[in-house]
């Protein structure tokens, strides 16, 4: 497995093809593990894998945890090099941003609902560094986890709109044994906080388990869960909102609920996918 920190030599690097870019902002877990040994599947034994490991500042807002978030490079390229990656990309910001930076992407309309109003511009710093990393690596095909519903609702039609030759591939959860989505930010919670994080799976099952129509009254069932089995959680949204266009539901035809429960420092987000 190769390193490389340089953005013109990453440029210029031949991979072949097909290339797999997993992009990550490191703090690996199983989760992650799984996304780059489903890319090393994609790549087969002739292509490329590309993970990239880089904490992007622009998609954090002031006060968010940038400082705090967990950075361990060593361990993330272990484990890198055990799910089959052929090559670890981890550009410096300074090398990433100018600091005369004057151009960037702007995500409308799918960044309404769900985290876009609780983080604003967010999104934006999510589409111009994975714009960003489209370019240097120049994949075929990049994976991103379902966890980030929203996320990968934006990215795909970054792709579409801005006519990236790639495809973009969601990749379904990781779940811990008690169902708790895998996250690089779980390990902010405390004992009792990670005791009672559960709940906001529980609730996505409940709520996709109901035949009620009426969103509202889903959403409502969903969130006595939290209240009673998670106390320390506070809820951020609990939502349910059209797949393609994360616009919210109030009768539930084709939709998707997505939560978002802060436990302190932690704000963990999950969803699931329902039926009407
Ligand atoms: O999902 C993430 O880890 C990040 O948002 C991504 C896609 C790597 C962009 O920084």
């Amino acid at each position: 497995m190769t390193i490389i920190e340089d953005i013109a030599q990453m440029q210029s690097h031949r991979t072949t093809a097909p290339t797999v870019l997993v992009p990550t902002m490191g703090a690996l877990h199983r989760g992650h593990g799984e996304l780059i040994s489903r890319g090393r599947e994609l790549a087969g034994d002739a292509g490329s894998l590309v993970v990239s490991i880089f904490v992007n500042p622009t998609q954090f807002g002031p006060g968010e945890d940038f400082d705090a978030y967990p950075r361990a490079f060593a361990d993330d390229c272990s484990l890198c090099e055990a799910a089959g990656a052929d090559i670890v990309f981890h550009p410096s910001s300074k090398a990433m941003y100018q600091n005369d930076a004057t151009v960037s992407i702007t995500a409308q309309g799918l960044t309404e609902t769900l985290c876009g109003p609780s983080r604003p511009g967010h999104f934006d710093g999510v589409c111009t560094v994975v714009a960003k990393l489209f370019n240097i690596v120049r994949p075929d095909i990049a994976l991103f986890g379902k966890k980030d519903y929203q996320q990968l609702a934006v990215l795909q039609r970054m792709g579409r709109d801005l006519n990236f030759p790639i495809e973009i591939i969601g990749a379904d959860t990781v779940r811990e044994k008690d169902g708790l989505a895998m996250s690089s930010r779980n390990r902010y919670l405390d004992e009792a906080e990670r005791a009672q994080a559960p709940a906001i799976r529980r609730a996505l099952l409940a709520i996709a388990a109901s035949s009620e129509t009426n969103a509202a009254t889903r959403i409502d069932l969903g969130r006595e869960i939290i209240a009673k089995d998670a106390p320390l959680g506070r809820i951020d949204y609990l939502d349910i909102v059209c797949r393609e266009t994360m616009v919210r539901l109030d009768t539930i035809d084709r939709p998707a609920a997505a939560a978002a429960v802060f436990f302190d420092k932690a704000r963990l987000i999950d969803n699931i996918e329902i039926l009407p």
